[in-house]
């Protein structure tokens, strides 16, 4: 199977995977093994469905890469969280469900323990868009990262003894509801198409604040700092501002290692979330594009610690994805190699002529080998100059990138 973007369908291709309804995720919309009629697109796109999985001779072993446990588990973090959201945005100021959150967290991190050594960040990258939903997925990505960090976490949670100082649940809560404070605000100003004036981003920039409010006493005051300073930057910048309760007078910005190291976890995971996923402002883009952004742009927002594990364990380019290499042959990526990142192994399904090719199986390339092969198109966007300057130490640097 293999996965493509809504507008790349073309007739007569065969599910490999069911698309749920997303209010809904027991019911299905199409069942695997259905064909997708094409005018089903812009319904699918309402949705915020951008990517299925299609059946693709000889690549069915991709689907033992994601595991189904876990699929299940996020569904229904997926719909626990929107039910209970709708819930509260319908009857403002309805109680939300606390030890609901908490239970759905705890059996989630179960799940993430017991499979913890397997391609975890492949499969949260795979996910169907509908369940891109941004807090479920920022949820599992903080705990994945977290995973990644204990040492880390030890040593900045001295307080603490070492075993709750790694307990990600706490994180996972905070990440959980840390855009909460949103269900607060006007959505026509924070679904606006468009940039936003001045007034209206320092009126967005509320909802931290109108989170915690909300949160506090009723989580671990671990999760909710997640909720307050998840758009608390390394350097200083960032918000909310602070000002001495006192006085009223502004106070310097939490910087560096003042911030709680579970909120600069959730900076970075929500930066590259925010900027992966489909929104009404702005079209998703491919993680390797986002990487490079985050790398150039980004300078000096993230703990350095935190980051570094972060670009090592996130593949630039998600497994099961269709992308077009230098040559002009078509690929599916099948699997990430965390040495060499930005060279996936591929199996080839389309020649450098265009001509489909039967068994993928017999033509898988390790990128890492073919050093002068790389994959050029992503979702038929270029990604050439998305690529680290150190790659281009080994590979022939196309002339168009060079000017
Ligand atoms: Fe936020
Ligand atoms: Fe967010």
């Amino acid at each position: 199977m293999i996965r493509v973007h809504v507008d790349h369908l073309t007739p007569g291709m065969v599910l490999a995977r069911p698309i749920p309804v997303p209010s809904h995720p027991g019911r299905f919309l199409l069942q695997r093994g259905q064909r997708v009629p094409l005018n089903l697109v812009p319904r699918l796109k309402r949705w915020g469905i951008y990517e299925v999985w299609v059946q693709y001779p000889q690549l069915e072993f991709l689907e033992e890469v994601f595991d189904a446990e876990l699929d299940e588990q996020q569904r229904e973090l997926y719909h626990r969280v929107r039910c209970n959201f709708q819930r509260s945005m319908e009857h403002t100021g309805a109680a939300l469900d606390w030890q609901e959150f908490e239970r759905a967290v705890s059996s989630l991190n179960e799940a993430l323990q017991r499979n913890r050594f397997s391609a975890m960040l492949q499969k949260l990258q795979a996910y169907d868009s509908y369940l891109m939903a941004h807090s479920t997925n920022v949820c599992y990505l903080s705990m994945l990262l977290g995973m990644h960090l204990e040492e880390y976490l030890i040593q900045q949670r001295r307080l603490k003894d070492p075993r709750e100082a790694r307990d990600l649940r706490q994180l996972g809560l905070g990440m959980l509801l840390h855009d909460l404070g949103k269900v607060r605000l006007d959505p026509r100003i924070l679904n606006k198409p468009g940039r936003l004036t001045p007034e209206e981003m320092d009126y967005v920039r509320r909802h931290p604040e109108l989170g915690y409010e909300m949160v506090r006493g009723h989580i671990s005051p671990a999760a909710a700092v997640v909720v307050l300073h998840h758009h608390q930057r390394w350097d200083g910048r960032g918000y909310p501002r602070r000002v001495d309760s006192a006085t009223g007078e502004p106070m310097p910005p939490l910087r560096q290692r003042q911030i709680p190291v579970f909120a600069r976890i959730a900076t970075v995971v929500d930066v590259f979330d925010a900027a992966t996923t489909h929104r009404c402002y702005s079209a998703a883009k491919p993680p390797i594009r986002v990487l490079h952004e985050m790398q150039t742009w980004c300078q000096g927002m993230f703990d350095p610690v935190i980051e570094k594990v972060f670009y090592r364990i996130i593949p630039p380019f998600p497994i099961g994805k269709v992308v077009e290499l230098s040559n002009g042959a078509q690929a599916v990526v099948v699997d990430f190699n965390a040495e060499e990142p930005y060279r996936p192994k591929v199996q080839l399904i389309r020649t450098e002529k265009g001509q489909p090719i039967s068994s993928p199986a017999l033509n898988e390339m390790d990128l890492a080998i073919y050093q002068d092969v790389f994959i050029r198109r992503v979702d038929g966007q270029e990604v050439t100059p998305y690529y680290p300057e150190a790659f281009w130490e080994t590979t022939p640097r196309p002339e168009y990138v060079l000017s």
